[in-house]
């Protein structure tokens, strides 16, 4: 050893080691790994609901989202809000488990160690920037300048990296420890007894299930009356359904609404432009679908209105074409939405004039808006001015 290496290692065995403070069994190499074994499964389904949500949303040519079950969309999001809610306490409880690793030294033992520790980094920051930003998401609370959902989407793709590299350099550890208890190779002093591990995760848990139940009844109705911390009540809103968008932030009024036609132009044999008494004189067709937010939140209305496959036949469009719908609003991301072909033929797609047996409310669209099944609550395009064919 160099003299310098010599005095380095002096002063490393002088140094106070704060990794001592940490008196408690809990931090245990048995208990991460549980811990870390449930995290697993919640973000990785977490992120396979998010990344179908994204793909819905910017539809790529080799998927096509299916128009039924007419719930699945309310489903997976559904999911997707609950897994990550669920995943709160349990990052909280690991990185607590954990919390002495911070502190060992020598930091970086190898160059394998190294990397493995680098990419830490993504995973604990993605996750938790992932969690943090997902939850004021519910909340539609954005004290950032950041466009929320990519710097979530490409957020998700850096921690699952982190994850991945993780997973692959402690999964021997975990399956050792979990399945034999032979935790040889971790880090963690092995010093909780069987009873305390498993009042600790019983309580990280029950921790995660009862965040869970007081936010799903968003979308989960059977449990809106014990969902003290959801966001939304899926029955409080204008017609008793909730909206995200009020007529008012989108400056739609109502004398625009009143002015109001639709047209249907592009690759058509016959362009058309309709009033409202045209669309009413058309034949009217009645489907209960759910409104289903990126929030998490659903609610199921009865809706009725001129099929859209109907008014497509009307203008002599040909049957597997793309679309796309605009909106009267102005200057918004979602002022347009992509009608895939098979949505459009589904039978209960509609450009619906009324919500629950009465006109659709301002805010809920009037005079017309899109509703189809299994589809975002973003792409249901209120206050329908256009279908533009192919
Ligand atoms: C969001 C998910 C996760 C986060 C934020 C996380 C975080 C951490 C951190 C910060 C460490 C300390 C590493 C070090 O200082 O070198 C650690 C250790 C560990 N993690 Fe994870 N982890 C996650 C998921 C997982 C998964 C999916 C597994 C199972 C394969 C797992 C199993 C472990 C194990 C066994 C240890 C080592 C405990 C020891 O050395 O005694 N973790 N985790």
């Amino acid at each position: 050893m160099t003299a310098l290496a010599d005095r380095a290692k002096g002063l490393a065995d002088r140094a106070p080691d704060p990794g001592e403070h940490y008196r408690s069994s809990l931090h245990d190499t048995r208990v991460a790994a549980a811990l870390g074994t449930a995290l697993g499964v919640t973000f990785t389904v977490c992120f396979a609901t998010g990344l179908i949500s994204h793909v819905i949303q910017n539809p790529v040519g080799w998927f096509t989202w299916p128009s039924r079950p007419a719930g699945l969309y309310r489903f997976t999001q559904g999911v997707h809000v609950a897994t990550g809610m669920a995943s709160i306490p349990l990052v909280v409880a690991k990185l607590w488990v954990v919390a002495p690793r911070f502190w060992a030294r020598p930091a970086v033992r190898s160059a394998a160690h190294g990397v493995e520790r680098l990419l830490l980094f993504p995973l604990v920051g993605g996750a938790v920037f992932l969690l943090v930003s997902g939850t004021l998401n519910t909340f539609k609370w954005y004290p950032w300048a950041f466009f929320f959902p990519h710097a979530h989407y490409w957020a998700a793709w850096i921690m699952i990296g982190g994850l991945i590299a993780h997973i692959g350099a402690k999964a021997a550890l975990t399956w050792r420890s979990l399945r034999r208890g032979d935790p040889t190779g971790g880090e963690l002093a092995d010093r909780a007894s069987g009873s305390e591990r498993r009042w600790f995760l019983g309580s990280v848990a029950a921790g995660a299930g009862a965040l869970t139940v007081a936010t799903v009844g968003q979308t989960f109705h059977p449990l809106r009356g014990v969902s003290v911390l959801a966001p939304r009540d899926p029955d409080v809103g204008p017609q008793g359904i909730p909206i995200n968008r009020t007529a008012r932030s989108a400056r739609v009024t109502q004398e625009m609404a009143d002015a109001w036609t639709l047209r249907v132009t592009g690759r058509v044999d016959r362009e058309l432009e309709l009033t409202l008494a045209d669309l009413q004189a058309l034949p009217q067709h009645q489907a209960t679908l759910p409104i289903a937010c990126v929030e998490g939140w659903s609610a199921s209305a009865t809706w009725r209105g001129v099929r859209l496959r109907d008014l497509l036949e009307l203008a002599g469009a040909q049957p597997g074409q793309h679309l796309r719908l605009q909106s009267l609003q102005a200057r918004s991301l979602y002022r347009s939405s992509p009608v895939a072909p098979n949505v459009a033929a589904d039978r209960d797609t509609l450009l619906a004039l009324e919500l629950n047996g009465e006109p659709l409310a301002l805010d809920h669209g009037y005079p017309c808006r899109l509703i189809a099944p299994n589809r975002p609550g973003v792409l249901q395009t209120k206050w329908v001015n256009r279908v533009q064919v192919g």
